[in-house]
């Protein structure tokens, strides 16, 4: 039995090894080299017609390639079972040109009601410059999305588990409907990249990522990703993305590349630590709700488990003690950062109604099922023991 191809690799090698053997044909180097070059010498004139007409594959400009960002997208499109990824210069920029490239003045977009913060400031402020309407509806009720769909809408858009109540959403029933209408749907993996969730698996169009997230996972790099087909995702190439430039840098590209190759053992562990976590404060009296898709409490753990294969590394709970509580609590933790931001080696915390979700009004955030003391914890790579010792030291300064 020989080496498998790399389309019949496994996923777990895949992140080893894909975009690797061929990113240095000169040195054999194992890790893709770093390629901080803006621009690429032409071996003669005609060479540099050819490839401008787009007859050679060789190398133009940074802005269009890099060899480095090439092997991550590589690697990328390979993980989420999808045939091209573009890299891009942050999760924001992968999720606006995806808006900008499919949609045009005159379509709708149907999307759920929670979504990142930042994508909904695109679509509830940015989207009506663009005359691009947005429909805002719950999709847990699929007649509701039904509904909402008309003849000028051209994509549905969602997350799952959403941010920070970790709901979970129905991925094929809401491609189920897509279909029907022949709309296009794109979906934010962010909070699940594979192997815990393989949205192009269950019929998703096109995927978009933050791999500040998860996929870099050390907390020391920017950047996102678009995934799908050749054909989707080279006509967003060809027509938005050379021009809007939203380019990952080739040093970006090395440490997400990195990051993926070690981000099934840590979705691992991270999954393994939350859930202990989670249990944990499951028992605590201070605590009003624990929200985490791998409770048996959770209104969709049944959904969960269907379409996940763990439950990642964000737990989120609210505190009896309201406002006040949530800031002690942030302001306690000694082990665990207080900082935004998930999916990292570290264990981080943040209180919603004082930083991330602050610009909406108490009212608001309570309509959104978010409370005053909510908190929001991605759980590390540390000892799970310690990380309860802090939570349990912080609770007891409420
Ligand atoms: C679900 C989700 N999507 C997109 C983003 C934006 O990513 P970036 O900060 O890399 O632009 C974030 C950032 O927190 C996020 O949580």
């Amino acid at each position: 039995m020989g080496v498998p191809s790399t389309l019949r690799m496994k996923l777990s090698t895949k992140n080893v090894h894909v975009g690797v053997k061929e990113s240095d044909p000169n040195f054999g180097s194992v890790v893709p080299p770093i390629y901080p070059t803006s621009t690429y010498i032409f071996p003669s004139a005609r060479e540099g017609a050819l490839r401008f007409a787009g007859k050679s594959q060789g190398m133009i400009y940074s802005r269009f390639t890099n060899p480095t960002v090439s092997a991550l997208e590589k690697r990328l499109a390979a993980l989420e079972g999808g045939e091209r990824a573009v890299a891009t210069s942050s999760g924001m920029a992968a999720i606006t040109l995806t808006f900008l490239h499919f949609l045009k003045s005159g379509d709708s977009i149907v999307v759920h009601k929670v979504l990142y913060g930042g994508t909904c400031e695109f679509l509830f402020h940015m989207a009506k410059r663009y005359g691009i309407k947005v429909r805002v509806v719950n999709f847990q009720d699929i007649r509701a999305v039904e509904q909402a769909v008309d003849e000028s809408t051209k994509m549905i858009y969602f997350e799952s588990p959403t941010n920070p109540l970790l709901e979970i959403i129905d991925i094929k029933k809401i491609v189920a409907v897509a279909k029907k209408h022949k709309i296009m749907t794109a979906f934010d993996n962010t909070f699940a990249p594979p192997p815990l969730q393989s949205p192009l698996k269950l019929g998703v169009d096109v995927v978009v990522h933050s791999l500040t997230k998860y996929i870099g996972g050390h907390s020391d790099m920017i950047g996102g990703a678009i995934i799908g087909s050749n054909t989707l995702i080279g006509e967003l190439y060809a027509r938005s993305y050379l021009f809007f430039g939203p380019t990952m840098s080739p040093f970006t590209a090395y440490l997400a590349m990195r990051g993926l190759t070690t981000l099934e053992v840590r979705l691992e562990k991270q999954s393994a630590n939350a859930m202990k976590v989670a249990l944990y404060l499951e028992k605590n009296k201070k605590i009003a709700k624990v929200y985490y898709p791998g409770l048996k409490s959770h209104p969709q753990f049944n959904l969960a488990k269907k379409q996940m294969s763990g439950f990642g590394s964000v737990v989120a709970f609210e505190l009896k003690g309201g406002y006040k509580a949530g800031e002690k609590v942030a302001n306690s933790v000694k082990l665990i950062d207080l900082a935004v931001s998930l999916g990292a080696v570290e264990s981080l915390i943040e209180h919603p109604a004082s930083m991330t979700h602050s610009e909406l009004t108490p009212k608001e955030r309570m309509e959104a099922g978010i409370g005053e003391g909510l908190i929001r914890l991605s759980v590390g790579l540390e000892d799970a023991e310690d990380i309860i010792a802090d939570l349990k030291q912080a609770f007891a300064r409420i």
